[in-house]
């Protein structure tokens, strides 16, 4: 089925503008999400693995390490078909308070050599209440077969000193629809999010999110919290803040965001403004990884995300320290059946 995307479906779509591509993609899988008889085909063309098995981490259980990262699905609109398709886990966002357009466009770009993309696409999104209102009617929590992680951010218009209020505003409004929640500081294109890697920044926003899981009562319990960092800062800088973020009871982290910095192999390209994602952050990520497995020796759970491109790649940063994975560069490249095809290809059991 691989081959089918790759032949005949690829082709048509790259000939697309990318965004207009992505749209093309994303009414397609709404399609499968809205009939049980679609979602039934494409799991069995996916050839999903059967349960044989889970992996736990942070309290949840992933029917496989592969799943959909931020950023493909904004608003939640096709979660039940990633689902279908056998991503083990998924992510929608990045919502923020309010609705906003993001920035102009183009802001989407493919650099197919490379197998990678380089977006500025600015959080569009339709609002953290919207996406709640949307998931609780088509994936409600305590109905599903994988975890549903929402991600989180400030809005264009927040200043940074400010953020925490925006974070907090989306962490209520998710929370009751989250199987878990991303706390987002890493996007490069909303103006000073990146601040937030500063300890005078971050530690108010750790704090305050710290502050208001602990005033939840038993019932209305704080789904986990990760995480979400640059692949563009020092180590010692990423020492401190995965310090902080264990030291303000955060469950995980997902490293990497897209990076702004681009490889050897890129810097000769006129490179459009934004982050790079796929092949080319691979390595940049996987040290990410090992060096956070390092310096935490297991006592913080990794999602990897960032230029996961084949099975070696992902072994890679399951080998560095990774527990789970996320996609989106290379489901555009592979297709509607890369997910299964990777979950497949990677043990569940520890011990790899
Ligand atoms: C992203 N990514 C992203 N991440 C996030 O936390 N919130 C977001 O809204 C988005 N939006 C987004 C849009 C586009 C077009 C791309 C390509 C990426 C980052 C994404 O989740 C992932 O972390 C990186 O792309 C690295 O993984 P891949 O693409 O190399 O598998």
């Amino acid at each position: 089925m691989s081959f089918l995307y790759q032949k005949v479906f690829r082709p048509l779509l790259f000939k697309m503008e990318p965004e207009t591509a992505h749209e093309f993609g994303v009414r397609a899988l709404e399609l499968v999400a809205q009939s049980r008889l679609l979602r039934n085909i494409v799991g069995t063309l996916s050839r999903k693995k059967s349960k044989e098995g889970s992996i736990e981490a942070f309290g949840l259980d992933f029917p496989n390490r592969v799943g959909q990262a931020a950023g493909l699905d904004k608003d939640g609109r096709f979660p039940a078909a990633s689902s279908a398709i056998g991503f083990g886990h998924i992510e929608v966002g990045t919502v923020t308070p309010k609705a906003q357009p993001g920035n102009p466009k183009p802001r989407l770009f493919r650099f197919a050599k490379e197998e990678a993309l380089v977006n500025r696409m600015g959080f569009n999104n339709q609002g953290a209440s919207e996406l709640t209102k949307r998931i609780s009617s088509t994936f409600p929590k305590g109905l599903r077969s994988v975890p549903l992680g929402i991600n989180i951010g400030k809005g264009k218009a927040t200043p940074v000193e400010d953020a925490f209020e925006d974070y907090a505003a989306c962490f209520r409004t998710v929370m009751k629809q989250a199987d878990y929640i991303t706390v987002n500081i890493s996007s490069p294109n909303t103006p000073d999010l990146r601040k937030l890697h500063q300890t005078n920044y971050l530690e108010p926003l750790l704090k305050s999110l710290r502050d208001l899981r602990r005033s939840l009562s038993q019932e209305r319990k704080s789904p986990p919290c990760l995480l979400k960092i640059s692949p563009d800062e020092t180590f010692s800088q990423i020492e401190e803040l995965v310090g902080r973020a264990m030291d303000y009871e955060f469950d995980g982290i997902i490293a990497c965001n897209t990076s702004v910095n681009p490889p050897l192999s890129m810097q000769r390209q006129c490179l459009p403004e934004g982050g790079i994602s796929g092949k080319p952050i691979d390595f940049k990520s996987t040290e990410v990884i090992r060096f956070i497995n390092q310096i935490t020796q297991g006592r913080i759970s990794i999602i990897g995300s960032g230029g996961v491109y084949d099975a070696e790649s992902a072994q890679r940063k399951l080998d560095a320290g990774a527990c789970l994975l996320q996609l989106y560069t290379s489901f555009i490249f592979r297709g509607p059946f890369w997910p299964s095809k990777l979950a497949r290809a990677l043990p569940l059991a520890k011990g790899w």
